[in-house]
Parts: structure tokens; sequence; C-alpha cells
């Protein structure tokens, strides 16, 4: 049966210039490279400059994204940013991309679901193509979540990272298998009972003021394997399709041991991994679309290629997405 799917039409991310080290951290907090490398995997992170934006890091993905995707940006109807570090509370920085890109036409929004946000940005506009909303869209991940440290914390401020990924999406016509291109299936989840294990102790309505990332970090492990393994088995069955079939997996990249747990969990073996966290830490929405743009730009991700997608956030958000590149 013919079917429209949305297929990734190019893809692009930034990093900042400034690489923070571990041992640059142990400098400001009492913590050790060998203590960081050991639960995490991380060994440096980017940190935006100052005066450098969430919609700078947004603005240098999407351009590459566009780029690679060889179209012209006037072409985009949607721009859907997934972001937990807005420039300003209010307007979404989704419109600054757009004026700086030049559009004035379509919708542009941000959306907020922390490190889940690119696969419900994903998901969004997969939504939206489908149904006719939109032709071409950009869908970006993007984050300064250094702002939002407590500098003083060594149990949160070694985790994080900033950085942007962005890819554009266009409609294309399927024959409704899993042989098509583009988005197969797509699986997202919150339970906000667990809203206090992993969150920022402030915002406009409630302290008029930004606050500070606060985590009971052995409760969001606990989940974070759990809660990704169960949407993956989701989507594989959603498809009929088996962790065997996956080319590449792309994961949120919060922590090399929740990801090497929920690999074991599935059945995927490390090879097929794409790891990002060493060097970039945790980046929250950007996570997967710079580690998706890494995999695709060093040539492991190949155009027909299965890939799944999965991320895990504070709400708790989760979801996982499975694609054929
Ligand atoms: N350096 C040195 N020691 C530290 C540091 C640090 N940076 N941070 C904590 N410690 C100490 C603690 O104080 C504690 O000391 P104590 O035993 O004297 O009390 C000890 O190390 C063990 O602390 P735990 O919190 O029990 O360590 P754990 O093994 O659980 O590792 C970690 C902590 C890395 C945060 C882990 O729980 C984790 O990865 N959780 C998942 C959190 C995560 O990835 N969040 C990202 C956002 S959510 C997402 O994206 C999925």
């Amino acid at each position: 049966m013919s079917t429209i799917r949305t297929i990734i039409a190019g893809t692009g991310s930034y990093l900042p210039a400034r690489v923070m080290t571990n041992d640059d951290l142990s400098k400001i907090v009492e913590t050790t490279d060998e203590w960081i490398v050991e639960r995490t995997g991380i060994h440096s992170r980017h940190i935006a400059a100052d005066g450098e934006l969430t919609s700078d890091l947004a603005l240098a993905a999407a351009r590459a994204a566009i780029a690679d995707a060889g179209i012209d940006a006037q072409e985009i109807d949607t721009i859907i940013l997934a972001t937990t570090t807005p420039d300003y509370t209010f307007p979404a920085t989704a419109v600054t991309v757009q004026a700086e890109l030049g559009l004035h036409h379509g919708a542009a929004f941000d959306i907020q679901a922390v490190c889940s946000g690119f696969v419900y940005a994903l998901t969004i506009a997969d939504t939206f193509i489908r149904t006719g909303q939109s032709k071409t869209a950009l869908v970006i991940g993007a984050e300064t979540f250094s702002r939002l440290l407590d500098w003083t914390d060594r149990t949160t401020c070694v985790l994080f990272g900033d950085g942007a990924g962005a890819v554009v999406v266009k409609g294309a016509a399927g024959e409704g298998t899993n042989a098509d291109r583009g988005v197969l299936t797509a699986h997202l989840h919150s339970d906000g009972r667990y809203k206090d294990k992993l969150y920022v102790d402030g915002g406009p309505s409630s302290t008029q003021s930004t606050g500070h990332v606060r985590m009971e970090g052995r409760e969001v492990f606990r989940h974070a394997v759990v809660n990704i393994a169960e949407a993956i088995t989701e989507s594989l069955a959603a498809t009929g399709l088996n962790a065997d079939d996956i080319d590449w997996f792309v994961p949120h990249q919060a922590n090399k041991r929740i990801l090497d747990g929920t690999a074991k969990r599935i059945g995927l073996p490390p090879e097929k991994v794409v790891l990002t966290v060493a060097e970039q830490g945790n980046t929250s929405a950007a996570s997967v679309p710079l580690a998706f743009d890494t995999a695709v730009k060093d040539g492991r991700i190949k155009k027909g290629d299965l890939v799944l997608l999965e991320a895990m956030g504070g709400g708790f958000t989760w979801g996982s997405l499975l694609l054929r590149f």
C-alpha cells in the first residue's frame, strides 16, 4: 500500500570551540578523571562561549543540515527546535532560527521534553509530514546545558555539555513496508510521577529565575535502562523487525554505562552502537542528532541502513524511533 514516509534529507551539527576536560573540572569541584571516566565514560565536553546562545548553536547545525540536504532554505515550512535551554523564556528559540534563515512563512516552535526532546521533535515532524501539514521540516536539538549547571555540585556538573544537531526531513512516497526509506515507527512516553528525580529547581512561574539541575542519579540510572529497553522493544514489535535487523543504534548519550546496559538488554553488539558521550558528555536534546550526524559524516550510517534512535530524560520522558536512512 503506497504511503508517505518522512525521510532524512540532510544532517548537520555544531559544537562550541571550548573543550572542558575532566582534569579542568577537577580544578572546580572535588572529582577526578578516573571517577568520571569509570562511572560515565565521559572524558571531555564542549562549553558555549560567553554570549554564544542556544540559537547560535542551533543555527550553525541547521545551516549544515540544509547544505547537506542540498535544498534552498525557503523550502522549509516547519521548524521544530527541541531545547531545555531556550535563549529567552519567550519567544521560542525556533523563531530566532527562522528569522536568521530568512524565512517568513510556515511555523516555528520549540518543544520541551528535556533529553528526549529530539526524538519527540522528530516524531512530531513525522506526523506533520504524513498528514500533509508540512512538506519539508527542519528538526533541531540544541542546548547550552552548561548554563543550568550548579558548578559546585560534582554529582551533576561533570555529566553535561553544550552542542546542537539538526536534520532536514521531507515527505517521500513509500510502499508501506519496512524496506521503505524514512521513519518506520515511533513511540513516545512520559510519567510525571518521577518529575522530582531529575529537574531544574527554578522557572518563570515558580521562582522567577532559571534554577539549576538537580538529580537522583541512581534512580535515573535504574529507570533509564528499563524504560529505554521497553521503548525499543515496542518499536521492534510494531514493525515485526528484530534486534539483528538494526544496522546502527543511535542512543541519547547520557552515560556509557546506561548505553552498554541497554545494548546488552536488547542484544545489540557494541560495534553497532554510535557513541559520542566520551568527547561530548550529555548534551540533552542535542545528543541524538549530534551522534547521528557524526555517524553519517564518518561513513558508518549509509543510505538504506536501519537506524534505531532512543532517548530518556527528565519528567521522566522517553521514546524510540526506527528509521531507514
Ligand atoms: N567525583 C567524585 N566522586 C563523586 C562524584 C564526582 N563527580 N559524584 C559523586 N561522587 C561520589 C558520591 O558523593 C558518592 O560518595 P559517597 O559514597 O562517599 O557518598 C560516590 O561518589 C558514589 O555516588 P553515587 O551517586 O552512588 O554514584 P553512582 O555510581 O550512582 O554514579 C552517576 C553517579 C554517574 C550520576 C550515576 O548514578 C548515573 O550515571 N546516573 C544516571 C544519571 C544520568 O545519566 N543523568 C543524565 C540525565 S538523564 C538521562 O539523560 C538519561
